[in-house]
């Protein structure tokens, strides 16, 4: 285990992804048992797919918004919220949709890809939280449906979220990256910020990723025995 200590930084940036909710019983995308092994993005993650079948989308959705409901932040959500609350400056930018920081009392700078808690209609310019389970009523009063307020495959991320990442990463002195796969572009590439700005970086991972060699400390294990350590 490295000789890296929270209580060493001032401005540290959490960037997670999938596997920082793992341990919650959410799946992750990729890999065995990964959400896009058993459902095809095409079907239920585009908006492509919304647009020929928007029913099929929401069953999909509502069946994500049932499976995170039921689970609960983990040891790992509690341990970033902690560094929040002991250090302000500590920020957060996650790749997750499942709002599971949030419910574990942190504040989350950037949500790169949305939330499955947020609904929007495109045609009124309408953007809404929405915790219900299933999400009812399904469509807009304007008579079109809501939709998950989520980046899809082929979706641009938010230029507003994606400045709010940018700066937290170019201000920060500890960036620690934890559960990404580090494949889906443009976040996944967002980290190299920080490291360009000279902080210093961790990975948290089960295994390597194809940005594993950006990162001066990888250290593998699960994302809450490993942030337990450097929090000690
Ligand atoms: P992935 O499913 O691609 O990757 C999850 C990563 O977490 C893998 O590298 C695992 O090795 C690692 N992992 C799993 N369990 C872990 C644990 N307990 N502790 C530490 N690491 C663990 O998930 P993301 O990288 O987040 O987009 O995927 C990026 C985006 O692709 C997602 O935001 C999602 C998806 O399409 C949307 O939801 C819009």
């Amino acid at each position: 285990m490295s000789r890296i200590r929270f209580s060493d930084f001032e401005r540290i940036v959490f960037f997670t992804g999938a596997g920082m909710s793992a341990e919650s019983g959410i799946p992750t995308y990729r890999g065995k048992g990964g959400i896009w092994a058993e459902y095809d993005y095409e079907d239920y993650a585009c908006q492509r797919a919304f647009d020929r079948d928007p029913e099929r989308v929401w069953d999909f959705h509502d069946r994500r918004r049932a499976a995170v409901r039921a689970c609960e932040p983990n040891d790992g959500h509690r341990v970033v919220t902690a560094v929040q609350e002991r250090r302000p400056g500590t920020l957060v930018v996650t790749q997750n949709i499942d709002g599971m920081h949030q419910r574990a009392g942190a504040a989350v700078t950037a949500e790169l890809h949305g939330s499955l808690w947020r609904v929007r209609c495109d045609a009124d310019e309408i953007v809404r939280d929405d915790d219900t389970v299933p999400m009812t009523p399904r469509k807009c009063s304007c008579g079109g449906y809501w939709r998950p307020d989520i980046v899809w495959f082929e979706d641009s991320l938010d230029h507003r979220v994606v400045c709010r990442a940018r700066e937290a990463l170019e201000a920060c002195d500890l960036l620690v990256s934890i559960g990404t796969s580090a494949v889906v572009y443009p976040a996944a590439e967002l980290p190299r910020i920080a490291v360009q700005r000279g902080a210093v970086t961790v990975e948290i991972n089960l295994e390597d990723t194809p940005l594993s060699h950006l990162y001066q400390h990888r250290l593998r294990g699960k994302a809450s025995d490993v942030l337990a350590e450097l929090n000690r």
